[in-house]
């Protein structure tokens, strides 16, 4: 099935995407259970509506044939450690010597029905020419040792940087110099 890469801000992102984007984001995340909608919202915005919000320029989403929401890219370029804005999550304070070199990081998901179709590479590829342009030095991603999208990182030049005990579990930096 084909695709396309569209490089799109939250003021041109229709209602109908937005809600796409929401069940994708929804559907990739490991937790499902939330104590409240409050709850619900700020997970949602710590890993998506902030970057929609603050980081407009680095939004890509993937169509599928039909015009559907079939994956995106949100990150920014700002180093996280010691910033408010990522104060929960604590494992910044371990890897900020790293952050550093490697400041610009990014969340990405594709719907489960359109992995595995190098949706994910286009959505990566796109990102990083952009964050390139923008002179960028580095880029990082943090995700859970072990994760079958550590491969997916490996595959598209990413080398495991650093690693964290967090949360009763042991997170992984990954990251990846830029030109
Ligand atoms: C990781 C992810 C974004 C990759 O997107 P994609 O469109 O499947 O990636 P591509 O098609 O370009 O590459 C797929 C390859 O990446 C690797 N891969 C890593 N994680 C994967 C996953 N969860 N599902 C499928 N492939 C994965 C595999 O080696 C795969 O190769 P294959 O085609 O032989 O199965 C996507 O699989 C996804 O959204 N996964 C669940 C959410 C997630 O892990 N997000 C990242 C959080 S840090």
């Amino acid at each position: 099935m084909e695709h396309e890469v569209l490089h799109l801000t939250r003021t041109h992102i229709s209602h109908a995407h937005m809600d796409e984007l929401d069940s994708v984001f929804y559907e990739a995340s490991a937790r499902k259970d939330f104590l409240s909608p409050e709850a619900r919202a700020a997970f949602r915005d710590l890993w998506l509506g902030s970057y929609l919000t603050h980081d407009e320029q680095e939004t890509f989403v993937a169509l599928d044939e039909a015009g559907h929401i079939a994956g995106y890219i949100v990150g920014s370029l700002e180093d996280p450690a010691g910033q408010p804005r990522y104060a929960t999550l604590g494992y910044f304070e371990q890897f900020a010597p790293l952050t550093r070199i490697y400041p610009a990081h990014l969340h990405i998901n594709v719907a489960s029905q359109h992995r595995s179709r190098g949706i994910g590479a286009d959505l990566l590829a796109a990102f990083l020419e952009h964050i390139t342009a923008k002179a960028s030095p580095g880029v990082h991603v943090v995700t859970g040792q072990g994760m079958r999208n550590v491969g997916f990182y490996l595959a598209n030049g990413f080398q495991q940087l650093a690693a964290a005990p967090w949360n009763g579990r042991t997170v992984v930096m990954l990251g990846r110099k830029l030109p």
